[in-house]
């Protein structure tokens, strides 16, 4: 019980209030959006977007020597959201066709392309755009096919394809990558490959609240290198690609039924799940992240520390990119609402799991008061939440549900009502995308 209490903490109000006050202080910008573009609608917030770029960037400069950012767009494909990454000096990691015809289309110079299950297909696309994609392979059977796509193509002006390999994490992530111990057949096989140039290692740890995960794997794949992969191959490599997974520094906030107190004491009182009650899994700092990977990186010393250091953040650099306003569109008493738009929006279950603070920016007020809040979809797992920050909730009312940049935009589900607009705020003020994918 001691464990369980001291890993899900109650979130702080001092953290939750100044939290949704940031928010209420830009209220009239949330309210003109909805009143001009309607709800429910995606706002895209480039200023948040670039800021948290630019913070990710810093980190990881001060504690690296070389280093490539490339953004995740799995994260939030959002064109708008793709196209900021690019300008702002940001590769792009891509995981499918659609997302690397994107990429392209963004005259991105460098990708990378990474993921289980690529089909033949995707991996002529990369060879043909070898010139600005950079091949990271799942596995020896991936690397027979890109072998023998490439036995099929005249090399020419474009160069050998350019690859890196990724390594397993654990024996349950046995989806992605192959075990380390296959590296130096790995990289032998891959010798052998004509058009073929390989140059880099990658893993990617997901979910990371610290950089332990990270850390754990840099030792584990340093290691291998300097014992198990003889000098003239260990020289062909240029980079190390440690993926993304870096959890926001808020951490992760959760419902009480999503702790395993929180369930103990709902089954001891059922009326719990309607308590204010908010629990957090502390997050650290990105630069504490930065920090610790560089300190890591440098204990292995060569080559690991000749590298240069490839990072593919996506929810780290997305979730403050991007928000939800909804209208409230029925009060069905003084603690049940609905509003116009369901949690299709998200693409998933998120509330149900996630604590989201809900925030009346036409009533602002740090009170936060119980009443469910649903959506307009005809299930009942259709809710937001069950309480929202306002002086009250009448119809008409303008919800703004914050911080939605990561996995929800890209998982956004067309079912009943119609998909959502997004609304982009950036230098030129708000305004409407409305063919998001003409660039
Ligand atoms: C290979 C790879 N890189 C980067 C990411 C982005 O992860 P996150 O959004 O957690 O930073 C993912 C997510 O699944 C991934 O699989």
């Amino acid at each position: 019980m001691k464990i369980i209490s001291s890993r899900n903490r109650h979130l702080p109000k001092d953290v939750l209030d100044n939290y949704v006050d940031a928010f209420l202080k830009r209220r009239e910008l949330f309210l003109k959006s909805a009143d001009r573009f309607g709800a429910p609608q995606y706002f895209f917030d480039a200023p948040a977007f670039a800021l948290q770029i630019a913070s990710f960037k810093e980190a990881f400069s001060r504690h690296l020597d070389k280093c490539r950012i490339f953004y995740a767009m799995k994260s939030n494909h959002f064109i708008g959201i793709c196209r900021k990454a690019v300008s702002e000096g940001l590769g792009l990691d891509v995981s499918g066709g659609v997302e690397l015809s994107k990429a392209l289309d963004l005259a991105c110079k460098q990708i990378v392309f990474s993921g289980p299950g690529k089909t033949d297909d995707e991996l002529r696309y990369v060879v043909q755009n070898r010139d600005r994609v950079t091949l990271l392979m799942d596995s020896f059977g991936e690397l027979r096919r890109v072998s023998n796509i490439l036995k099929k193509n005249a090399i020419g002006n474009n160069g050998p394809l350019k690859a890196g390999v990724r390594i397993q994490q654990q024996n349950q992530w046995s989806k992605f990558g192959i075990p380390l111990k296959h590296l130096p057949n790995f990289l032998k096989e891959a010798g052998d490959s004509p058009g073929l140039a390989l140059f880099g290692i990658q893993f990617h740890t997901s979910w990371n609240l610290d950089p332990s995960a990270q850390v754990h794997m840099i030792h584990r794949i340093g290691e291998v290198i300097q014992n198990k992969i003889p000098s003239d191959l260990r020289k062909a490599f240029r980079f190390l690609d440690i993926g993304g997974g870096f959890w926001p520094e808020q951490g992760e906030w959760l419902n009480p039924q999503n702790t395993m107190k929180g369930r103990i004491l709902e089954i001891l009182n059922p009326e719990y799940r309607r308590k204010k009650s908010h629990y957090y899994l502390r997050g650290r700092p990105i630069d504490f992240f930065a920090k610790k990977i560089g300190e890591a990186i440098q204990q292995q010393g060569p080559p690991l520390s000749d590298l240069e250091i490839y990072l593919e953040p996506g929810r780290w650099v997305s979730t403050p990119a991007m928000h939800i306003l909804l209208k409230i569109i029925d009060k069905k008493d003084d603690k049940t609402i609905i509003t116009d738009g369901g949690i299709n929006l998200l693409g998933w279950e998120r509330p149900l799991t996630e604590y989201i603070p809900l925030i009346n920016v036409s009533r602002p007020s740090l009170k936060e008061r119980s009443v469910k809040v649903y959506g307009s979809l005809c299930t009942p797992h259709d809710i937001w939440g069950m309480s929202v920050f306002g002086e009250t909730v009448k119809e008409g009312d303008i919800l703004l549900v914050p911080d939605q940049g990561a996995y929800t935009y890209s998982l956004r589900q067309s079912f009943i009502k119609p998909i959502a607009k997004v609304v982009q705020y950036d230098e030129k003020g708000i305004h409407e995308v409305i063919k998001e994918n003409v660039y």
